[in-house]
């Protein structure tokens, strides 16, 4: 039997959950009659529905009758509050959660959904719209069954964390880490078009570093220090950037800009 899927807030993560879907959409729909969607925010409805046409449909509360067996809650965190009880009739005591709220614990969520079995956890990223996402999940129940890790298994590579107490660390390397990346580039391609390439020529290298990386780290069974290495000559250019980012406590900063995305994860789980 095919089940219901509800999007609770469906901004930037809620599209990319429904791109990652369907680029898999044979698969997905054999499971899942359709994309149901809760969204306060009339102006990100419209750009949905042009974007999804058919592909999905918006709950009106006053009419729906519909039960939702599997809920992802993608709002932000700080929308974590008593309106969700606007929405009770919508969930039955089987229904699953996918909570993908940045610092609430999985004993926060159950204070609003006290009846419900299962809870889940997740931390995910954008990569998720090409399928390709990193997708790390903890749960009440002592694991999940196949149909259950089925939305997010075509989503990416999904990891079981034992300990709830690991979440906020992952938040920050998984979820905000395809913006240290960005951010990374970013600063390439300004020093690329400060000394006078152009702005595509200098985005499409940039890319196409990024992706020969990314492939070589996939092929390799070196870990990133021996990498880093093996392309840093001795006396070389690269020694030289290397030698002022070092300088510089490049280290330091990161670690320094993980614990503060950390602090900002445990404190936007407490804010109510
Ligand atoms: N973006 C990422 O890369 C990323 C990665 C991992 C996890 N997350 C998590 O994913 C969640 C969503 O992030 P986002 O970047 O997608 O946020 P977003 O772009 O702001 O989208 C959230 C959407 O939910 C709507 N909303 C708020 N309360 C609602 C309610 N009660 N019912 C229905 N819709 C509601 C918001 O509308 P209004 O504007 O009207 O409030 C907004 O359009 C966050 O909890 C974040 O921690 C994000």
């Amino acid at each position: 039997m095919k089940n219901e899927l509800l999007i609770i807030g469906c901004g930037e993560i809620g599209t990319a959950l429904i791109d990652g879907w369907l680029n898999k959409e044979k698969e997905f729909f054999k499971k899942i009659n359709h994309i149901n969607i809760l969204e306060t925010d009339l102006k990100r409805k419209k750009v949905l529905k042009n974007k999804y046409k058919k592909n999905i449909s918006f709950i009106d509360l006053k009419k729906n009758k519909k039960i939702f067996k599997y809920v992802f809650l993608s709002f932000k965190p700080k929308d974590l509050n008593s309106n969700l009880l606007l929405y009770k009739d919508l969930f039955s005591n089987n229904t699953i959660f996918y909570s993908l709220l940045a610092g609430k614990k999985i004993s926060d969520l159950k204070k609003y959904f006290i009846q419900n079995k299962n809870i889940v956890r997740v931390m995910l990223n954008t990569p998720i719209s090409v399928n390709m996402g990193t997708i790390i999940f903890c749960t009440l129940k002592s694991n999940l069954n196949k149909s259950e890790l089925f939305f997010l298994n075509l989503l990416g590579d999904v990891h079981k964390l034992k300990d709830e107490k690991f979440f906020d660390l992952i938040t920050v390397l998984i979820g905000s880490g395809p913006a240290f990346f960005y951010y990374l580039l970013e600063c390439f391609q300004n020093k690329a078009m400060a000394h006078g390439l152009n702005k595509s020529f200098s985005k499409k290298i940039m890319n196409n570093l990024f992706l020969g990386v990314a492939k070589l780290i996939n092929n390799s069974e070196y870990d990133f220090k021996m990498l880093r290495n093996k392309v840093t000559s001795k006396g070389g250019t690269t020694e030289a950037a290397i030698n002022s980012l070092k300088k510089s406590f490049f280290k330091k900063i990161i670690n320094n800009s993980i614990n503060n995305s950390i602090k900002k994860a445990k404190f936007l789980g407490l804010k109510k």
